[in-house]
């Protein structure tokens, strides 16, 4: 595969306040292709899973809660330097934080319900691209 991959998915409360057609248009205009795409909801012992790294961090509970409290988008996405860029692209995890213009401080509400998440590392991507969709799942 030439380019880098990420993964990322647009969160519930992104999802529930309508903000899927404008968060997949920004993350297009910035030059990101989706190799792989899907609408599905996460159960509570898949969303732990998915984020087991932060099983002994204070908000896990709330993280699990809320990551499968609604359906959301999940995609692999294809760029030079994409997950550095894609990060950039979304902004700083706290709202308060994210640069103007990025998606969090267009479209996140707070820390914890921040519209998207993108992976923090090339290996990362890997395992959680692979995490959502089988390798017959993706499409360059
Ligand atoms: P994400 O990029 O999906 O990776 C881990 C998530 O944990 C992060 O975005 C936040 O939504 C969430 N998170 C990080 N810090 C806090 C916090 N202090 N309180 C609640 N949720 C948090």
């Amino acid at each position: 595969m030439s380019g880098n991959i990420t993964f990322t998915m647009i969160k519930p409360d992104a999802v529930k306040a309508g903000h899927i057609g404008n968060i997949l248009a920004k993350i297009n205009g910035a030059g990101f292709q989706i190799i792989a795409m899907k609408y599905t909801k996460l159960s509570a012992e898949k969303a732990g899973e998915f984020y087991a790294v932060h099983k002994e961090r204070p908000f896990y509970g709330e993280l699990v809660e809320f990551m499968s409290s609604g359906p959301i988008v999940a995609a692999v996405l294809k760029k030079e330097n994409a997950v550095a860029d894609f990060r950039e692209l979304i902004g700083a995890t706290n709202p308060a934080e994210a640069k103007e213009g990025t998606i969090r401080a267009l479209y996140a509400t707070s820390i914890g319900e921040n519209a998207v998440h993108g992976a923090d590392s090339d290996e990362n991507a890997r395992i959680e691209a692979s995490f959502h969709f089988a390798g017959t799942e993706m499409f360059e």
